[in-house]
């Protein structure tokens, strides 16, 4: 059976990663490949209907390990019903932040407990693990500027609202983590020109792809034949 490839994009706020994956997107369709975008939390129906619970604040008062689970709870239906599936079907499936963001957002810098954090993810990954993970690393006081200037008018989440001082703790948090898993985590400097780290990537996917024998479905049937 066909198997596809899951990448997702990990980093603070206004790293440029939904830029990256629709050029990157763009690319891979290109070249005939069944490209699946989806963000977190979101993604799903489900997801999606969390999504707006937790980025207004409303679980905050709850506490952080309300908000983690509402986080697990979305990233389970988003699995189960998206990624899971897509992946199975062949195609890649290029997701904007996963699990690396609750390891930094409630793991890190909501002080969860780490053996409830591990829980939480060996039960909602149940064994979907991304392939690939691009960690776009950016001074926080420039993402956060760029992040402002692309909302406009809109309001802040409840996380862009944070200090400066934790923003910087979860840069360091997701290059630790790029650090202890170099297999599957790249890191890229988003201080760059989106053209350069585009391509960056692109080389980075397309060489993991062939290396995994992964084509796009045309080619496939070719082999097949
Ligand atoms: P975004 O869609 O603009 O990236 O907003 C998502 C926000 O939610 C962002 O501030 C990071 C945060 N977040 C977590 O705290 N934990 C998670 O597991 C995920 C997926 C996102």
């Amino acid at each position: 059976m066909a198997r596809g490839f899951f990448i997702t994009f990990e980093g603070g706020e206004g790293a440029g990663k939904s830029t990256q994956i629709d050029a990157l997107a763009d690319r891979l369709r290109g070249k005939g490949f069944d490209v699946v975008v989806t963000r977190e939390p979101g993604g799903s129906q489900g997801a999606e209907a969390l999504r707006h619970v937790i980025l207004s604040g409303a679980a905050e008062p709850f506490g952080p390990a309300m908000e983690a689970i509402l986080f697990a709870a979305a990233r389970s239906d988003h699995v189960e019903q998206l990624v899971r599936p897509a992946v199975a079907r062949g195609a890649i499936v290029l997701c904007d932040r996963f699990i690396d963001s609750s390891r930094v957002y409630q793991g890190i810098t909501s002080h969860l407990q780490p053996s409830f954090m591990v829980s939480l993810e060996r039960v909602t990954v149940n064994g979907m693990m991304p392939d690939l993970t691009f960690v776009l690393d950016i001074d926080p006081a420039e993402g956060l500027r760029r992040a402002t200037q692309r909302r406009g008018t809109g309001i802040a989440d409840r996380f862009e609202k944070e200090a400066l001082a934790i923003h910087r703790k979860r840069r360091k948090a997701f290059l630790d983590i790029a650090r202890k898993e170099p297999e599957r985590c790249v890191v890229v400097d988003a201080s760059d020109t989106p053209q350069r780290i585009g391509s960056r990537i692109a080389e980075i996917v397309e060489t993991r792809l062939e290396a995994s024998g992964i084509k796009p479905p045309l080619e496939r049937a070719g082999d097949e034949i």
